[in-house]
C-alpha cells in the first residue's frame, strides 16, 4: 500500500532552501502549500515567476504576514506538517508560527528552521552562539507548547560551500584555509537536504526526535576537498592559510553579520563542530534511515562542478 500523502505547508518557500523543499514535497507526491508575504506593486519579476512555477507545479499558495494570526491559525487549520525555512533574521519570529499552531492544534509536526549542526550538542564563538541560541530557544518554544516535531541537523549546504571554499565558476587557483584545513566538516547537496528534511517529516521514527544529515560520503576536511579538486581538475591550487588566531580576530572586530559568518566557518572548519560528537546507537542519521535515497557525494557534486558547477544563489550563510 502506497505511504499516505501529508498536507505539507512551507514558511520561506521562495527562499534558498524554500524552494527545494517545494520542489522535494511537490516531488514526492505530497500536497503542498506556501506561505508568503503579501505581493506588492514592487515584487519583482524573480520572485513573481517563481511563484507562477510553484502555480504550475500544482502549489496552493496562501499570501500573509507571520503577524496575521487569525489568518495563519485558518491556513494551518487546512494543513497536517509545516516546515519553515526562515532564514536567521527571521528564527524568532517563529513564535508567532509556534502560537498559531497551539491555536490550531491539529498540526502533526513542525520541523522549525534550522538545517545546521546539532544545536543541542555543539557550542561556537559568540556571535555565532547567540544564533545557536535562538535555535534552541525555538525547539523549547515547541516543546512547551506540545507541538510534535522534527527537529533536523542537516550540517553544511554542498553547493554553496564547495561554490565558497573552490569557487569553481571562477576557474581560480587560488583558495583560503582557515585554520590547518584538517577539520572534518559533512557537505550535504541542497536537494537531499530537502528531500530528507521532507521524509523525516511525514515519518512516524522521526517524531519527536533530532535527525542528522551525516552520510559517510560527505564527510570531508577543506584539505580532503582541495586535493580532490586538484586530482579532478589536473591543476595545484595555490593555498592561503588564515590561521585560527585571525579568525578569531574577526569574529570580534568583524561588524554584523561578517562576524557571524566567520564564527561559523570557525565552528565548522576550525573546530570541527559537525564531527566533534560521535553518533550512538540512539541517533538518527538520514542515509541510515532513507538508504534507498541514493545521495548526491561531495565527489558526485565535485564531478558536476567540472562542467557545470550549481551556481548558488545565497547572499550569506546567515
Ligand atoms: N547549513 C548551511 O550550510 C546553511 C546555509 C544557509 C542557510 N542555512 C539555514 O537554512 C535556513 C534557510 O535559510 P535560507 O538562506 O534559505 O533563507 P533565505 O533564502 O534568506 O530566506 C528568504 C525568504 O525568507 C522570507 N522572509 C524574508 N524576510 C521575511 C520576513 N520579515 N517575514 C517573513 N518572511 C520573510 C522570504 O519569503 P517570502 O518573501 O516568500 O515571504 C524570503 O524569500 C536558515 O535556518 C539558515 O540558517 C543553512
Amino acid at each position: 500500500m502506497a505511504p499516505t500523502k501529508s498536507k505539507i505547508l512551507i514558511f520561506a518557500a521562495t527562499g534558498y532552501l524554500g524552494k527545494y523543499m517545494v520542489d522535494a514535497s511537490v516531488s514526492l507526491g505530497h500536497p503542498t502549500y506556501v506561505y508568503i508575504r503579501p505581493l506588492k506593486p514592487t515584487t519583482d519579476s524573480t520572485k513573481l515567476q517563481l511563484l507562477k512555477e510553484f502555480e504550475s507545479m500544482g502549489v496552493t499558495i496562501f499570501q500573509g504576514e507571520l503577524d496575521e494570526h487569525e489568518k495563519l491559525v485558518s491556513v494551518l487549520r487546512q494543513v497536517d506538517v509545516v516546515i519553515s525555512t526562515l532564514a536567521v533574521p527571521q528564527h524568532l519570529e517563529q513564535f508567532k508560527i509556534i502560537n498559531a499552531m497551539k491555536e490550531a492544534g491539529n498540526i502533526k509536526r513542525f520541523v522549525p528552521s534550522e538545517f545546521g549542526n546539532e544545536v543541542d550538542r555543539v557550542s561556537g564563538l559568540p556571535p555565532f552562539e547567540a544564533l545557536l541560541d535562538n535555535k534552541r530557544k525555538v525547539r523549547r518554544a515547541i516543546e512547551a507548547a506540545g507541538i510534535p516535531f522534527t527537529y533536523v541537523s542537516a550540517n553544511s549546504f554542498a553547493a554553496y560551500f564547495v561554490d565558497y571554499l573552490l569557487h569553481p565558476h571562477q576557474k581560480t587557483d587560488e583558495v583560503t584555509v582557515y585554520g590547518s584545513g584538517e577539520a572534518k566538516a559533512v557537505l550535504n547537496y541542497e536537494e537531499d537536504v530537502a528531500i530528507y528534511t521532507i521524509r523525516a517529516a511525514t515519518d512516524p521514527r522521526v517524531e519527536k526526535r533530532v535527525i542528522i544529515y551525516r552520510p559517510p560520503k560527505n564527510i570531508v576536511s577543506q584539505l580532503d576537498l582541495i586535493s580532490s579538486w586538484e586530482k579532478k581538475t589536473g591543476r595545484t591550487m595555490k593555498i592561503t592559510h588564515l590561521p585560527e588566531e585571525e579568525v578569531v580576530k574577526l569574529t570580534e572586530t568583524l561588524p554584523v553579520p561578517d562576524n557571524i559568518s566567520v564564527a561559523i566557518l570557525h565552528n565548522i572548519y576550525i573546530k570541527g563542530d559537525q564531527t566533534s560528537f560521535e553518533l550512538t546507537e540512539n541517533d538518527l542519521e538520514a542515509s541510515k534511515l532513507y538508504p534507498d535515497h541514493n545521495y548526491t557525494s561531495v565527489d558526485d557534486l565535485l564531478n558536476r562542478c567540472l562542467v557545470d558547477p550549481p551556481k548558488p544563489k545565497l547572499a550569506a550563510f546567515v
